[in-house]
């Protein structure tokens, strides 16, 4: 029999691109109740506008009723800006979507151990970062690695990486750290279900199976735009009317945005100490310039 998630409310923590889309639909198709938090109240009051766009374009497309739309825009509740993780208490699970930092994600999973109760399913929609380097920031110092808390803490940390835009894009790569227990896994492979992906399974190697090939990807189009092998536009519409890809790499690593690209490709770099994963120094300055791309207006494209 397939597993049940028993998730009836979830707690997101960062409510950009990736939180936002996650806590979409979650509401919308999981129909789990959602807490929302960014440390940002401005951000959440753009991604709440954002979530009320996409929900009245669904109705007007006749993908979803108006009743649904307003059940999920109901199931979404903002954390209080100054109780933060202290105001998900309640949550069954907690799905973490802040920007791709071991220490940020680590120093959030030991307080989010602190926090909740021992039974709170504590996923992160991490990219890139080792799962287990997570899990064991779940454990208290000082705690023996074999006890029984220990064991259970790190058992509930699992990966969840949803795909940008989250509404749209099909897939959730399903992560295990070395600690993640078999009852978590399927509890998150069924949430990730109900919100209505298709689940596949990495093992935890630097960039999982979509980035450890995709970055590669994005990173050798930069080098060749580097080397002068071809324009900007001669790339990308090779790889779109070429091999059918919906975006070229360079208008892709531009859509994920540069400095998550450069994020990415440097932990697979220092992952794996393997130099066919060097970050492209055209990558390097980009990022250096603020030239991120989508969201900051300007990058190989501009944005206006
Ligand atoms: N949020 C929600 N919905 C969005 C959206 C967004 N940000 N952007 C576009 N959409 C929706 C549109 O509303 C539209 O929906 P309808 O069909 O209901 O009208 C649909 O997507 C198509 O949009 P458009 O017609 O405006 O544009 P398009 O046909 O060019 O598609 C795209 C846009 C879906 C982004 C498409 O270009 C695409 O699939 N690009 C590749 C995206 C991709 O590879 N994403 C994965 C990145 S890697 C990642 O996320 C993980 C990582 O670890 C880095």
């Amino acid at each position: 029999m397939a597993a049940t998630h028993g998730i009836r409310t979830l707690g997101v923590l960062g409510a950009g691109q990736m939180g936002l889309g996650i806590a979409y639909v979650s509401a919308l198709h999981a129909r789990v109740a959602v807490r929302l938090y960014d440390r940002s109240p401005a951000q959440i009051q753009s991604g709440l506008k954002f979530m009320d766009k996409l929900l009245e374009k669904d109705v007007a497309k006749g993908k979803i009723s108006q009743t649904d739309a307003q059940e999920a825009k109901d199931r979404v509740q903002v954390v209080s800006e100054h109780a933060g993780v202290k105001d998900m208490r309640d949550v069954d699970m907690v799905v973490e979507a802040v920007s791709e930092n071991l220490s940020l994600k680590q120093n959030i999973f030991r307080e989010l151990s602190q926090e909740l109760s021992p039974n709170t399913i504590l996923a992160s929609n991490t990219s890139s970062i080792s799962l287990t380097k997570i899990a064991a920031a779940t454990v208290l110092e000082g705690l023996h690695a074999a006890s029984e808390e220990a064991r259970k803490s790190a058992a509930r940390v699992v990966g969840l990486h949803f795909f940008n835009p989250v509404p749209v894009m099909k897939l959730v790569e399903l992560i295990s750290a070395l600690q993640t227990s078999q009852e978590t896994l399927d509890r998150a492979r069924a949430f990730a279900a109900a919100c209505g992906k298709t689940v596949t399974v990495s093992k935890d190697v630097p960039g999982f199976v979509s980035n450890a090939l995709l970055m590669p990807f994005i990173n050798e189009a930069i080098m060749c735009l580097e080397k002068g092998t071809a324009t900007r536009d001669d790339i990308d519409t090779t790889l779109k009317l070429g091999m059918n890809h919906p975006m070229g790499p360079l208008q892709l690593g531009e859509f994920i945005g540069l400095d998550t690209c450069l994020a990415i490709q440097q932990t697979l770099y220092t992952g794996t100490g393997d130099s066919k994963y060097r970050p492209s120094i055209l990558l390097e300055r980009m990022v250096d310039a603020g030239w991120l791309g989508k969201k900051s207006g300007r990058g190989f494209y501009e944005y206006p």
